[in-house]
């Protein structure tokens, strides 16, 4: 039986999931979670950047992984775990700064974005490509599923393994992003992008009122007949040729079509948020996932990393 190839994947510990992140990179983990070696990683040490509160991090941590559970990833069959717990992410991230140039690095959007606005960015923010880089490369991984705004990071990870393979010789796989296009950006309530930091979300575990809350408040476009913000959102729940029908009968009746959203998005919604509040009975289970995950992902990351600190000469 030919090898399975390599997923690895993850999303920071930085407040609550929605559904922007669920179509656009976590459904695709649930559909390839059969057909690769999968590990899914909490990316604790990305969101540190972000979350400067030892309580908060903690909790923060516990939710995405009863999120992750809750969502359908199977301990039974892939690798669930925490960055942190591997410190070999951060000693090749050290092993990558120092063949990794500052004018390189400051291509980077997020850098980029930030100088722009005017801001002070951490080194840790600045360098957060390197890391992202050592997540990936230290297992090989054949095909990430992100979103589209994490396709630069990719990008960085290919570059930086082939600049290592030249310098030291052929050791780290060139990763290969996989994007879904029709859902690569899901727009907010406002029809930007949706995203934690433009406050837009419909939470991927919302409660029914939440829902309605959020729903009710989808900006719409009065200029035409369809609301275009309603529909990108529904497309999500139903397919096309029906909601083609179901909005051609409801033609302007804005409200009718978001009362069918939000029936639709709690059907969805609702046998994952019941698998949630289970597991959160027993918190100690979600707890003895990372300790077994981070195991399985020490064993596999640290005989690459002794394989780069064999080439680069540390080693021996
Ligand atoms: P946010 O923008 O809300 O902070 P993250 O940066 O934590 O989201 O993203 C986690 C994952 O979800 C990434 O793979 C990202 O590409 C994907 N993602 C985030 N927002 C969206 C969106 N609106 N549409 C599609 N994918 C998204
Ligand atoms: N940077 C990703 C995000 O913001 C999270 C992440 C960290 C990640 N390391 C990764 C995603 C490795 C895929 C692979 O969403």
């Amino acid at each position: 039986m030919p090898m399975k190839k390599t997923l690895l994947s993850g999303v920071k510990p930085t407040g609550r999931p929605h559904i922007g992140n669920y179509f656009g990179a976590m459904k695709q983990w649930l559909d390839m979670q059969s057909q690769y070696d999968c590990y899914f990683m909490i990316a604790d040490y990305h969101g540190l950047n972000f979350i400067q509160n030892g309580v908060e991090m903690k909790d923060q941590i516990l939710n995405l992984t009863l999120d992750y559970l809750a969502i359908g990833l199977d301990p039974e069959k892939s690798v669930i775990f925490k960055q942190s717990d591997i410190s070999a992410h951060t000693e090749l991230t050290w092993i990558f700064d120092t063949i990794t140039t500052m004018p390189y690095l400051m291509r980077a959007h997020a850098f980029k974005d930030a100088e722009a606005k005017n801001k002070e960015i951490s080194v840790g923010a600045f360098n957060y490509p390197m890391l992202m880089a050592a997540d990936i490369l230290l297992y090989d991984a054949d095909v990430v599923p992100v979103g589209q705004d994490q396709k630069q990071h990719i990008e960085y990870a290919r570059d930086t393994a082939q600049k290592f393979n030249n310098i030291f010789g052929d050791t780290f796989k060139l990763p290969e992003p996989l994007i879904m296009k029709e859902v690569a950006v899901v727009p907010g309530i406002d029809g930007q992008k949706m995203s934690k930091s433009y406050n837009n979300t419909i939470p991927l575990f919302a409660s029914t009122v939440e829902i309605e809350k959020a729903v009710m408040s989808i900006v719409t476009d009065s200029s035409g007949e369809k609301p275009k913000n309603v529909y990108e959102i529904h497309k999500l729940f139903r397919p096309e040729k029906e909601l083609e029908l179901l909005y051609e009968e409801n033609k302007g009746k804005y409200k009718i079509l978001k009362e069918i959203l939000i029936a639709d998005i709690e059907a969805f919604v609702k046998p994952m948020r019941e698998k949630r509040h289970a597991l959160m009975q027993d918190i100690s289970s979600v707890e003895k996932v990372l300790g077994e995950g981070g195991r399985k992902a020490q064993a596999r990351a640290n005989a690459k990393l002794e394989e780069a600190k064999r080439k680069i000469g540390v080693s021996f």
